[in-house]
């Protein structure tokens, strides 16, 4: 992609054929919407109706899962074949209608799986304050790619425009490719190709379901921001070879759900843009940031000085969902991040936004002040809620194994 300095306004085909209209996307955010046993819902429609309307070339559905019990939270998604295809098709339609793309992240919490109902294995046991999980046997890990693959047929057939695979945030192939957490000695475990085997296989899986003209991306960690972590050496490595295996879009984040890490929702964001540079040369797949872009002075600065192909902002849409059109049309309205007062809850910031999210949805987000303790209060109170569909619905978390 060097040396194509491009505009925000800017369409940008990607190597499968699909056209982004222009340079700006919606990055995944677990929208928190669906019915509560996996389905979706009216408010998720209306939402991804929204985010379009407001002219973002692309949105991505945060957590789509293909397990029910590697869900990361009781309002994700669940492509099943028992599930509502009806419901997915109302928001695939309404999102694409205007000619934005609508991609399916697919997703699998692994050690970050909901707490109670969820099974919570990763590449290797661990034990740590507040977070235990299971080692996955090895019968389980070979039969994720065909999972994945699964779940986006699904995702193609209700009309979704594309597919990003989630490696990132400490989720589950993010956790097999960082040493801190894949501490196997198998094929699975140990020298980076085996770490990213998982994934590569997954996303040859991906494109081998979803044939070579339909977008498949993937959303990888620049770091985890964790000593013994994934370095960046480690990652542009990873990318070198991800970018041989034909994807679309290679989404670049950091950061990790562990408690007492850093986040991506919850930092000043823009911490990996000079690693996007570094990609951007070093690889021929358009690269986007995730996040760190809170003005439109700094997202065509991004573009012009060549860091990323695609500038993705998520929390900026949240508050305000008609930015992209704003800023394609030169506008240099910016959005007004809220400043809270510390000292703050962990998540504290991500739920005040998750909960903004359901606001838009509902078209009452003016006059939104809720605080980030109300926030997370909030949310716990409908995660409860929604917990006990969950079960009434996929069973016992176990999941028979
Ligand atoms: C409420 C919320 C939910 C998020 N959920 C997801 C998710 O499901 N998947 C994902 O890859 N990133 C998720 N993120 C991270 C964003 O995609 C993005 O990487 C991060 O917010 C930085 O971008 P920003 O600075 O534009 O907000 C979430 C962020 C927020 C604020």
């Amino acid at each position: 992609m060097a040396g194509v300095g491009a505009a925000l306004s800017d369409a940008l085909t990607l190597p499968c054929g699909a056209v982004l209209r222009c340079r700006i996307a919606k990055p995944a955010m677990s929208d928190s919407l669906g019915s509560g046993a996996g389905d979706a819902t009216p408010e998720q429609a209306r939402l991804y109706q929204r985010w379009a309307a407001g002219g973002a070339a692309l949105s991505i559905v945060g957590e789509v899962q293909g397990d029910p019990h590697a869900l990361e939270n009781p309002g994700n998604l669940v492509l099943h074949a028992g599930g509502d295809m009806d419901a997915l098709r109302d928001v695939t339609r309404r999102a694409t209608a205007s000619g934005a793309h609508l991609w399916a992240q697919l997703g699998h919490a692994g050690a970050l799986a909901h707490a109670g109902i969820g099974r919570r294995v990763g590449p290797s046991s661990l034990s740590l304050d507040g977070l235990t999980c299971a080692e996955m046997p090895v019968g389980e890990i070979e039969e994720l790619p065909a999972r994945y693959a699964a779940t986006a047929r699904i995702a193609k057939a209700v009309g979704f425009t594309g597919v990003q695979v989630h490696a990132a945030h400490g989720f589950l192939l993010s956790q097999f490719l960082s040493p801190l957490f894949n501490r196997r000695s198998d094929i699975w475990g140990g020298a980076l190709d085996n770490r990213m085997r998982l994934l590569l296989t997954v996303v040859d899986a991906v494109r081998a379901a979803v044939g070579s003209d339909f977008p498949v991306g993937v959303k990888i960690n620049a770091t985890d921001g964790l000593a013994g972590g994934l370095s960046n050496q480690e990652s542009l490595a990873a990318i070198r070879v991800l970018a041989r295996q034909g994807i679309d879009l290679l989404e670049v984040s950091e950061g990790t759900y562990f408690p007492g890490a850093p986040s991506s929702s919850e930092s000043e964001g823009g911490g990996v843009h000079g690693f996007c540079r570094r990609v951007r040369a070093a690889v021929p797949v358009p690269v986007m940031a995730a996040g760190g872009f809170k003005t439109r002075v700094q997202a065509v600065a991004a573009l012009e000085g060549e860091i990323v192909d695609v500038v993705g902002v998520a929390r900026g849409l949240v508050l305000d969902p008609d930015l992209p059109r704003a800023w394609t049309d030169g506008v240099d309205e910016d959005p007004t991040f809220p400043r809270f007062a510390g000292p703050l809850p962990e998540g504290g910031v991500t739920a005040w936004y998750t909960m903004r999210i359901a606001a838009l949805a509902a078209h009452t987000e003016v006059g939104y002040d809720l605080k980030p303790q109300t926030a997370l209060a909030a949310m716990a109170e409908r995660d409860r809620e929604r917990a006990g569909r969950w079960v009434a619905r996929f069973g016992d978390p176990s999941g028979g194994r």
